[in-house]
């Protein structure tokens, strides 16, 4: 038995109960994996029984890594009150202005050629921390390359790190982090780095629009954060590294699904974009890329087929309690879910061994007729009752975005990257933006293939629970010549 292959160990589990609960031991303790028909009760559940923040305070040790941050949480709190993709009205041109400097910056082909060949992840990973932080803090401290490399490291250590303290006693976990942080760095250098670009957000606090996610953050802090404001700050860096790295991740991944697309399908995503940015008088804005409909969908099926961990919305469970099959789970005992056997239900999804990078857009597109053909012949019901009497519309009206189900977005009990019920991640808007608004200046301005004999499918690397895409595996880019 390999603790360190999560995946492995979950699939044994699930075939062997059949999707039933079942306890997976892991380097960060025992998880009940509860199955499918327990997605409900979760979705349903405040923390009274099963407890998230508690549970997160366990797995990622916050208040080790980051000092006193979660007595008072109110960055995550913004982030869950707020809607970013609203409350930031330039968000969409920002972070595309910025995503064409840093990318510019990092594919930086050399003289006389016309390509670059470069490791997929830490690349993204760089231009990721890059375009988050445009809408983090604002320019020019998203351009301070130390920051940026202090940042993406604290990003990097601190999911492997918190799983190997828990491996250690409760007690003697603070030291160890001291040691590990005096040997790797740590995020107080970070926190030096950025602090300065804080205090002149302090500055326009008291503004009503709100320009960046610290300015948001600004309208909860608490007088004592504003007085020091590297307290405020190491709430900034907290929340750069739930955004930095998951959002990475997606973007590598869809990138190489995208190196082995036809080029008739690459060009069918470039039109769908070029046709969106038009329809809005040529801006790329936020209306622009919710219309990116192609790429929203094989962000959603990278998501499907890609999870980022083994086994994730884990909680804590306060008081037992019954599974829907009338398994007792204990006080004191954590439950999660398992994305990948979830996320590979023949009874969800046709097909489900495939990779379709076009499975939701093809679904979206079948909803968004059968709208508009309800939608007619709700009208059409309105004009024939109209004259006689009142209309007898009530059950026929049908929602008429229900195409939306099938967003990135959307959460659904058969889809659960981004959570389940009242703890779903409430950045997932303000990262689809990001990391659609990457892929789409990457598609129409490069050309994507994989270097002679790489493997077009390179392996992602797993540490206990969590997966990342293969930090070796290249990537070529190629500028295109447009039309
Ligand atoms: C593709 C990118 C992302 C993925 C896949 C992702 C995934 C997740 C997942 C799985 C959870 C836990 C949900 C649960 O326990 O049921 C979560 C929670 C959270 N995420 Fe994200 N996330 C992403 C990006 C972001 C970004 C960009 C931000 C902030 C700007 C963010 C902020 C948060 C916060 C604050 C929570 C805690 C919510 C709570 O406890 O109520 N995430 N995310």
């Amino acid at each position: 038995m390999d603790l360190l292959d999560s995946d492995g160990l979950v699939e044994e589990g699930w075939e062997q109960f059949g999707g039933k609960p079942f306890i997976l031991p892991s380097m960060s303790g025992e998880w009940i994996v509860l199955g499918p028909e327990d997605v409900e009760m979760i979705r349903k559940s405040d923390d009274s029984v099963f407890n998230a923040p508690m549970r997160a305070k366990q797995l990622f040790l916050p208040d080790i890594m980051f000092g006193d941050i979660t007595s008072n949480p109110y960055h995550l709190e913004t982030i869950i009150r707020s809607d970013l993709t609203k409350d930031l009205k330039s968000l969409v041109p920002e972070m595309l202005e910025e995503a064409q400097l840093a990318i510019t910056q990092k594919l930086n082909i050399p003289q006389g050629a016309n390509s670059i060949t470069v490791p997929l992840f830490p690349t993204m990973i760089g231009i990721v921390a890059r375009v988050s932080n445009r809408a983090m803090i604002g320019a020019p401290g998203c351009r301070n390359e130390k920051f940026l490399k202090r940042q993406v490291s604290v990003a990097e250590q601190a999911i492997p790190m918190s799983q190997v303290l828990n491996w250690f006693p409760g007690f003697c976990r603070a030291r160890v982090w001291k040691l590990f942080s005096m040997l790797a760095g740590s995020k107080d250098e970070a926190v030096r780095l950025l602090t300065p670009y804080v205090v002149e957000r302090i500055k326009y606090a008291q503004q009503d629009n709100p320009q960046v996610i610290t300015d948001l953050l600004l309208r909860y802090a608490p007088e004592e954060d504003l007085d020091q404001p590297e307290k405020l700050t190491v709430r900034v860096v907290h929340l750069n590294m739930a955004s930095i790295h998951t959002s990475s991740i997606f973007t590598t991944h869809a990138l190489f699904a995208l190196a082995r697309m036809s080029p008739a399908e690459i060009n069918a995503i470039r039109t769908e974009v070029l046709e969106a940015i038009q329809s809005e008088g040529g801006i790329c804005n936020k209306n622009a890329v919710d219309k990116f409909y192609m790429l929203d969908s094989l962000l959603k099926e990278v998501g499907r087929y890609q999870s980022l961990f083994a086994v994730g919305s884990s909680r804590l469970v306060l008081s037992s309690a019954l599974t829907s099959s009338g398994t007792l789970i204990p006080a004191g005992s954590v439950i999660s879910f398992a994305p990948k056997p979830l996320h590979k239900n023949p009874r969800a999804y046709e097909d489900p061994e495939v990779f379709d990078p076009f499975r939701f857009s093809k679904l979206r597109e079948g909803s968004r007729r059968k709208d508009q053909s309800q939608s007619d012949f709700n009208n059409l019901l309105k004009v024939d009752h109209s004259d006689s009497g009142p209309t007898s519309t009530g059950t026929l009206t049908g929602d008429s975005s229900s195409h939306v189900k099938h967003s990135f977005t959307a959460l659904s009990n058969d889809y659960i990257v981004f959570g389940i019920g009242k703890h779903a991640c409430p950045g997932r808007f303000f990262a689809a933006l990001k990391v659609k608004v990457i892929l789409a200046e990457l598609v129409l301005n490069y050309d994507l293939s994989f270097p002679p004999g790489a493997s077009h499918h390179p392996k992602p690397f797993a540490f206990n629970i969590f997966t990342v895409p293969n930090p070796g595996a290249k990537l070529v880019f190629t500028k295109r010549v447009k039309p």
